[in-house]
């Protein structure tokens, strides 16, 4: 498990989205209208939509090319069940994001052809 400090929670507007890098990844992280954070892969898995500049609501973001919409608390999509986001640990600490991702279990970087 690694700890990333994506900087200022204050520098993330209220209701919206921006894309990080945390280690080979890019996620999204968004801060809802309650103050709350929540963090999914930024990179849609429909047709690589940038999911950080989707609409979001108290629950879902909504995928700003197709439309998809995905559970920001589970990553699954509503509109097509076989989709799925990632989903990552966000949270303030002293006025900062902090994140912790471990690496994707199953995953393995040995590639074959
Ligand atoms: S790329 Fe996200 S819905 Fe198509």
């Amino acid at each position: 498990m690694t700890t990333y400090r994506l900087g200022p929670v204050d520098e993330l507007p209220v209701g919206e989205g921006r894309a990080y890098a945390v280690g080979d990844e890019m996620v999204a992280v968004f801060r809802l209208r309650t103050g709350e954070l929540r963090a999914v892969s930024a990179v849609c898995p429909h047709a690589g939509g940038p999911l950080a500049d989707g609409l979001i609501d108290a629950k879902v973001v909504i995928c700003p090319l197709h439309q998809h919409v995905f559970a920001l608390e589970t990553g699954h999509c509503q509109t097509t069940p076989h989709l799925a986001l990632r989903t990552y640990p966000v949270r303030e600490e002293s006025g900062q994001m902090i994140m912790n991702v471990s690496p994707v279990s199953g995953s393995d970087s040995t590639t074959t052809s």
